[in-house]
């Protein structure tokens, strides 16, 4: 337990560097991590986003592009769909994987989103929040630019209540991920700082509040496995 997160600006530069490090087996480790289950929770992600042909959404930390992918599939060919994120070598793995007819891509950081205001149908986020240094900020942003009656939806790890179960998920996330992370990228200590990360993020509850607190109504979550996996939802009014 001896790793340590970088603070404040040193924790994005230290976050935007590393995902460029792993990008281009980011898949593979999120398949094995997860045996498979985060495609499962992606596709209900999109569909909760409830988008129609035609509609517009945005895909913030978008990595890779596995949920931009889902998204354009959502909004067809009339649609519009945004895939952010600030790495350049997971966008780079994202654009590979998609037409430029089905998707576009930007390279920004989340706080500060360079779209429209009232523009979105929807945005989503898939294990994006807890590497923010400010998620409020980032929260505030999602809000100005989804239209009103628009969905913000985000993925992420969640807090188990069972105190057994919760030692077990512990020993998990901090003992075997960071080996299988090394096990694909020999001596990369960047797989630490997955569970780490999850240390401070809030609890289900806690990111509820603070949906609500940015001004989100209808503000509700999904727990998967025990709560070790939830997807929160939320509404502009
Ligand atoms: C764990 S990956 C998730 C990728 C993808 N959403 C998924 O679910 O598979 C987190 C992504 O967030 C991006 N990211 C982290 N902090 C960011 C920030 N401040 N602004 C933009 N992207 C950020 C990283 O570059 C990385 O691609």
């Amino acid at each position: 337990m001896s790793f340590q997160i970088p603070d404040g600006q040193e924790k994005s530069v230290y976050v935007q560097s590393k995902f460029s490090v792993i990008a281009d087996r980011y898949d593979l480790f999120n398949d094995i991590i997860t045996q498979g289950m985060h495609r499962y929770w992606k596709a209900f992600l999109v569909k909760k986003a409830g988008l129609k042909l035609g509609d517009s959404a945005m895909d913030i930390c978008c990595g890779t592009g596995d949920i931009t992918q889902r998204l354009s599939r959502a909004v067809g060919e009339s649609g519009n769909i945004t895939g952010l994120d600030f790495s350049t070598g997971m966008l780079k793995v994202a654009q590979s994987r998609s037409s430029a007819a089905e998707s576009r891509f930007i390279q920004s950081d989340a706080m500060v989103l360079p779209i429209k205001s009232n523009s979105q149908d929807a945005i989503t986020v898939g294990f994006g929040l807890r590497n923010l240094v400010n998620i409020e900020t980032c929260l505030t942003e999602v809000y100005r630019v989804l239209k009103p009656g628009g969905r913000f939806l985000s993925l992420d790890m969640g807090k188990v209540n069972i105190p057994i179960i919760r030692e077990l998920f512990r020993f998990y996330f901090f003992a075997i991920v960071p080996r299988i992370g090394k096990w694909i990228y020999p001596k990369e200590t960047f797989f630490d700082y997955f569970p780490h990360s999850s240390l401070t993020y809030p609890s289900q509850k806690k990111l509820a509040g603070m949906l609500e607190d940015t001004g989100f109504s209808n503000v509700r979550y999904f727990n998967f496995h025990l709560g070790s996996t939830v997807i929160h939802y939320a509404e502009k009014p």
